[in-house]
């Protein structure tokens, strides 16, 4: 594992692009699976600028849905499918046949699991993962104390993801669970990013990377990927000893 230190969230989040278009250049089949929320969305709006700039294309890609709230229609503005299509897919002017999403509603949410692992084997594995790390440490809905061996599965949502989930929502919304690809997924990605940045995650970078590497702090896992580099803004990395 590699740990790269950024001046900003700026520079940051330019090189986080800059891994996806490299890895699309060299391979225009890569399959991709890039989380949500709001660590990654200047890497979005610089990856959509220079994709379309440059004419990168990404007409082969194939895009996974790292996860998704349960119950979250897909046209609320607080669910992933919606943060997908609005600041990546809409703009690169990727097809419905290229993205594999949850569905949310499903009322056959083991099937919906089902279908992913299927999709990710079918597609030859994940090439590049981006994620986030959760205030309690969660990489994706891998909530702390879940199983490593897990693939795409339901997770009841901790307390701590179902109160800092609002930020994402137009008014209080209930959110008991999450269907998120597993740990399992994120160790065979054949590439690895994971993105912090603020003071707010400096504490949780501290525990996920000077720590044990535990499946209490899900994101310490990170340091056990044969390709996994983790990418701190200063602020991020203000609490770690080295
Ligand atoms: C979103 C996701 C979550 C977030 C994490 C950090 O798809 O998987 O695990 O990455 O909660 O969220 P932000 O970036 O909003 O701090």
């Amino acid at each position: 594992m590699a740990i790269k230190i950024f001046r900003d969230y700026e520079r940051l989040s330019q090189e986080a692009a800059d891994e996806i278009i490299s890895l699309v250049k060299h391979k225009p089949r890569a399959v991709l699976c890039l989380a949500t929320g709001d660590t990654p969305r200047l890497a979005y709006e610089i990856l959509v600028e220079k994709a379309n700039a440059e004419k990168v294309d990404f007409s082969a890609v194939t895009f996974i849905a790292l996860d998704e709230w349960v119950g979250i229609p897909p046209d609320n503005a607080g669910s992933c499918f919606f943060f997908l299509h609005n600041n990546i897919f809409k703009p690169l002017g990727i097809q419905a046949e290229q993205t594999h999403l949850f569905d949310a509603l499903s009322n056959d949410l083991p099937s919906e699991c089902a279908k992913m692992d299927f999709v990710i084997h079918k597609k030859g594995g994940i090439d590049l993962i981006l994620v986030g790390v959760g205030m309690n440490g969660h990489v994706g809905f891998n909530e702390p104390g879940v199983a490593a061996a897990l693939k795409t599965h339901v997770a009841e949502l901790d307390a701590t993801t179902q109160l800092v989930g609002q930020k994402y929502f137009n008014q209080s919304t209930a959110l008991k669970l999450g269907i998120t690809l597993g740990l399992d997924h994120f160790m065979q990605s054949r590439k690895a990013l994971m993105l912090a940045s603020g003071k707010k995650k400096a504490e949780v970078m501290r525990l996920a990377l000077e720590g044990p590497v535990t499946t209490a702090v899900p994101a310490s896992i990170i340091r056990k990927h044969p390709d996994g580099t983790v990418m701190l803004d200063e602020d991020a990395a203000s609490l770690l000893k080295a």
